[in-house]
């Protein structure tokens, strides 16, 4: 039963198709999304040929370059094929100057991430070798949280326009979204998982000193959610504070919950915490039905088909989704892995070490294969 309870907070899927096949979607998108996308596959082919998990992956196409060659960034029937054919979906990274709006990313990534309604963004900002840290004299100890930004409203719904656009008279206007449900649902997920895991802390950044509309919405259902869980110390932070803090103390929080703007920005800085974004992980999740597991990190054109790109966030992504599914042995056995490969230096040069990214993705599906 508290198995079961952990494993719900975590979002398991209903999709996990226990005992059958687990069908992956995998969209390796653009850049070194394709790169460590290769990498995140071989580890869990590793997985599939040690384990009884039947894993079965689908390679879809859907990038920049599919595109330009063909004019369609998914098929008209994308999020429905996602979303009843698929127990989870893997991306590498989506973002490429050739579409110069972006129009296939927004459609790929945000559009699934809104028509899926995956409104948990699930960052875990945990240090794996105290030497990762750019922060002098902090451990591991100091850097192991979560983060859950709401994935589904704030400034990222498009709603808005520009007014005499590319004239000295321009008014361009973005709405910020905030509801009810949104906000509730996501401050509910973040108290869920602190009372599962046995954490004591849960910590709501906003700027309502500043944003009085939407986030007194904000404060007004944290105080509500907060006041159902006595055992949980449940505070808050305006968001410039969160930030510097991050850096001054990141040992004083255990899980954060955030809008969909404040936790893309403050998860990057998690990732420098970390070792830098390529070793950030993520999940994009509705509790019970598919979810889109990815790295935090973007397409990188300088780094791209260089074979430089660190693989591990994408890698740990690939063990999100496995945890997810409820595959918690397997996904133990990745972070193991990885783990091992930080420690033996087997890593890639942003990190401090010398291998590529197949190098760096090759051992660890060999370590994954041997043990
Ligand atoms: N989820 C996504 O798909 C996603 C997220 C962020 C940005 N983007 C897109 O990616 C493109 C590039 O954006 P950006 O340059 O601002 O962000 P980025 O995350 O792609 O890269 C920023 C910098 O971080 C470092 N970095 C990132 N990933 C790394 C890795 N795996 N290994 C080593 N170093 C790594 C590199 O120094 C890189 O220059 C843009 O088109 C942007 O819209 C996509």
């Amino acid at each position: 039963m508290a198995l079961c309870v952990l494993l719900c907070a975590l979002c398991v899927s209903v999709a996990c198709s226990c005992g059958g096949v687990v069908r992956i979607a995998v969209i390796a998108g653009d850049g070194i999304g394709k790169d460590v996308t290769a990498e995140a596959v071989k580890v869990l082919d590793a997985v599939k040929q040690s384990s009884a998990l039947k894993l079965e992956m689908v390679h879809l196409p859907w990038s920049a370059e599919h595109y330009l060659a063909t004019g369609e960034t998914m098929p008209a029937d994308g999020y429905r094929m996602l979303r009843d054919e698929f127990s989870a979906i893997f991306v590498g990274a989506l973002g490429d100057s050739r579409v110069p709006d972006n129009r296939h990313a927004r459609e790929i990534l945000l559009g699934t991430r809104f028509e899926l309604d995956l409104y948990v963004n699930y960052r875990p900002v945990r240090l794996i070798d105290d030497r990762l840290c750019p922060l002098k004299d902090r451990t591991r100890a100091d850097v192991n949280f979560v983060v859950f930004r709401e994935n589904t409203e704030g400034v990222y719904v498009s709603i808005g326009g520009r007014f005499k656009a590319g004239t000295d008279d321009e008014v361009a206007i973005q709405e910020e979204i905030n509801t009810y449900k949104g906000v509730h649902r996501i401050i509910r997920h973040a108290f869920e998982y602190a009372a599962a895991k046995g954490l004591t802390k849960v910590c709501m950044a906003d700027k309502s000193n500043a944003m009085q509309q939407g986030h007194a919405l904000w404060q007004r259902v944290f105080k509500e959610v907060a006041a159902q869980y006595p055992g949980i110390n449940a505070t808050h932070m305006y968001i410039d504070a969160l930030a510097m803090f991050l850096v001054k103390d990141p040992g004083q929080f255990q899980v954060i919950v955030t809008n969909n703007l404040f936790g893309d920005i403050i998860t990057d800085i998690g990732g420098a915490l970390q070792g830098g974004l390529g070793m950030a992980a993520s999940g994009n999740i509705h509790p019970g039905r598919t979810s889109l597991f990815e790295p935090v990190h973007g397409s990188a054109p300088p780094l791209a088909g260089r074979n430089v790109a660190n693989p591990m966030g994408a890698i740990l992504s690939a063990a999100l989704m496995l945890e997810a599914l409820g595959r918690v042995d397997e996904a133990g056995r990745i972070e193991s892995a990885v783990e091992m490969a930080v420690r033996d230096g087997r890593t890639t040069v942003d990190i401090g070490g010398s291998l590529g990214t197949r190098e760096v993705g090759t051992w660890i599906a060999n370590q994954i294969a041997t043990r």
